[in-house]
């Protein structure tokens, strides 16, 4: 099923940046939707995407209909990426095992690329006809903006070099990482007209799932490889980076790993939320950081 959703998002996706059906005029700059489409369709896990799929499906046995929303958070999410790798944010000349967005474009066209996919995804959410579409931009935005993914880089980026607090670094994994998890499953959940209720379940395991996500991403930054994650690493350490590595070490790090996906498994059952597909996801994470 994952390599179905996969598939079908990876078509929908790309259908976004083929630029005839937009009807531009001839002096419109193709170089803004090429590097658009550079970093969006470079690949990735696809995670959001299928996870705001596997929402929609667990409501409402179809997840065909959340697809335009899982290509604007796969849209999102490639825009954090871009800003992620700039000369002023990370630095990273490296993603999805390619040359990052400003080595390509330029660090001007990176820029405008990731302003232009925020709002190309909003504008696919309000265009598309799913249910809930007021309440599904919402999170969408919540998600990208100052309450989200902004909040959390500024306090990552203003808490380099600096020894902060578990609290604190928990704030900064919640907003840079969680927020976006959070969004698409709760836009997948309203998608396919989950009630109030089961909206809060979802919430709470998005933000448990995006704690342990990016616990996991600060364990790999020390003991994977590049060419797996293809993107540089040791660079949280060379950055001064507050990560759960730098604050408990690598062995501690993973212990609260496996206590934070335990939990993510606790919400699922307590709540009798049956899915194959989010059990996947916890167990890749489980597996990768295994000795
Ligand atoms: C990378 O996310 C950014 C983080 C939140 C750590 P992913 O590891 O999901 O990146 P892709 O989409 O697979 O490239
Ligand atoms: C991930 O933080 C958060 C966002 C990209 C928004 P990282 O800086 O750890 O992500 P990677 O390791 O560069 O993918
Ligand atoms: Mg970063
Ligand atoms: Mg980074
Ligand atoms: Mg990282």
């Amino acid at each position: 099923m994952i390599t179905t959703y996969k598939e079908k998002l990876e078509k929908n996706l790309e259908s976004y940046f083929n630029i005839e059906k937009y009807n531009l005029p001839k002096e419109f700059p193709k170089e803004i939707m090429e590097a658009m489409a550079y970093t969006t369709l470079l690949g990735g896990k696809r995670l959001r995407g299928i996870l705001c799929l596997e929402a929609c499906n667990i409501f409402s046995n179809n997840y065909e209909k959340a697809l335009p929303l899982a290509s604007a958070l796969e849209m999102l999410h490639a825009q954090s990426l871009i800003h992620d790798d700039l000369p002023s944010m990370d630095n990273d000349d490296l993603r999805r095992g390619k040359p990052s967005n400003h080595k390509i474009f330029g660090e001007a066209i990176a820029i405008l690329a990731g302003d232009a996919l925020i709002s190309l995804g909003a504008q696919i959410i309000l265009e598309s006809d799913v249910k809930n579409k007021e309440k599904i931009t919402l999170e969408y935005l919540k998600g990208a903006g100052v309450f989200g993914i902004v909040g959390g880089q500024t306090l990552d980026i203003l808490s380099e070099g600096k020894k902060i607090d578990i609290e604190t670094l928990k704030i900064i994994h919640k907003y840079k990482t969680g927020a976006l998890f959070e969004s698409a499953l709760v836009m997948g959940a309203l998608a396919g007209e989950a009630n109030e209720n089961e909206i809060n379940i979802i919430r709470e395991f998005a933000n448990k799932f995006g704690l342990a996500f990016q616990i996991c991403d600060d364990i790999l930054d020390v003991i994977s490889t590049s060419d797996i994650m293809g993107k540089t690493l040791g660079k949280d350490e060379k950055n001064n980076k507050a990560t759960y590595v730098t604050l408990f070490g690598v062995k501690e790090a993973k212990n609260k790993l496996t206590k934070t996906i335990k939990e993510s498994y606790d919400i699922l059952r307590k709540n009798n939320i049956q899915s194959k597909i989010f059990e996947d996801i916890l167990d890749s994470i489980t597996e990768k950081i295994k000795e």
